[in-house]
């Protein structure tokens, strides 16, 4: 047990490949960041390097659960460059990409963002970070939305066994030439949702391509 500085309440140690990390307690972003780190806002402090992200310490992040935050600034970033109608996030958390595709979509003066959290104090968290932003907040889970039109730009970020059944409700409701992103892509996740993305890829449905993020991330092209 140790005190984690950020909570001050006294937290479980794990032993991790001869790192220690504080457990998970809660919505403190002590959970599982390595105990020497817990005072930065570095990603190393959750991602360990890895072949394809040598360098995690060189990305930043709120949270173990709200993406790195240069992940958060690319998504906006395609928002702000395709400037889609309608935007779909599923997984708001505490709104930290809910609210940068907001800004994004109000400078733009067009588009409005959906973002599907069933969490209710997440959702009441992220109504306040939107607020004034154009960003309805959907209270409810991601597989029971109905998209009131077609999709521009989605970005899948709920639970990782959920996003490529995300990509296949929401299919119908995408564009063609849609672009669409998966978070938490890396193998420390597990391979399924890159097989799967492959498989929509063979499927003739995706365009994909790979970043080697710490958390890693994939964005597509949608093909109809
Ligand atoms: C990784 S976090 C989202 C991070 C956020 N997109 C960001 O960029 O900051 C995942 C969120 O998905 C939510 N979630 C869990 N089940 C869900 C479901 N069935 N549909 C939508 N979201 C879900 C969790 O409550 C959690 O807040």
């Amino acid at each position: 047990m140790a005190e984690c500085p950020l909570c001050e309440t006294e937290v479980s140690l794990v032993d991790v490949g001869g790192i220690e990390r504080f457990a998970h307690h809660g919505d403190c972003s002590g959970s599982f960041s390595q105990r020497d780190l817990v005072e930065t806002n570095l990603e190393s402090r959750y991602t360990l390097p890895s072949d394809l992200c040598p360098h995690p310490e060189r990305w930043t992040s709120e949270d173990w659960d709200s993406a790195e935050l240069e992940v958060t600034e690319l998504v906006a970033a395609f928002v702000g460059a395709l400037r889609p109608d309608l935007v779909v996030e599923t997984g708001s958390a505490f709104g930290q990409t809910a609210r940068a595709i907001g800004y994004t979509l109000k400078e733009a003066g067009s588009g409005v963002l959906h973002t599907i959290e069933p969490n209710p104090e997440r959702a009441e968290i992220t109504r306040g970070e939107c607020k004034n932003l154009p960003v309805v907040v959907e209270e409810m889970s991601s597989l029971d939305f109905e998209p009131p039109s077609k999709i521009g730009f989605a970005w899948f970020d709920s639970l990782v066994p959920l996003r490529l059944p995300e990509f296949e409700h929401f299919y119908p409701h995408l564009l063609p030439g849609a672009i669409v992103g998966f978070h938490d892509t890396a193998p420390h996740h597990g391979t399924a949702m890159w097989q799967g993305i492959m498989a929509q890829e063979t499927a003739g449905r995706l365009l994909p391509i790979r970043l080697h993020t710490p958390r890693g991330v994939v964005f597509g092209e949608v093909v109809k």
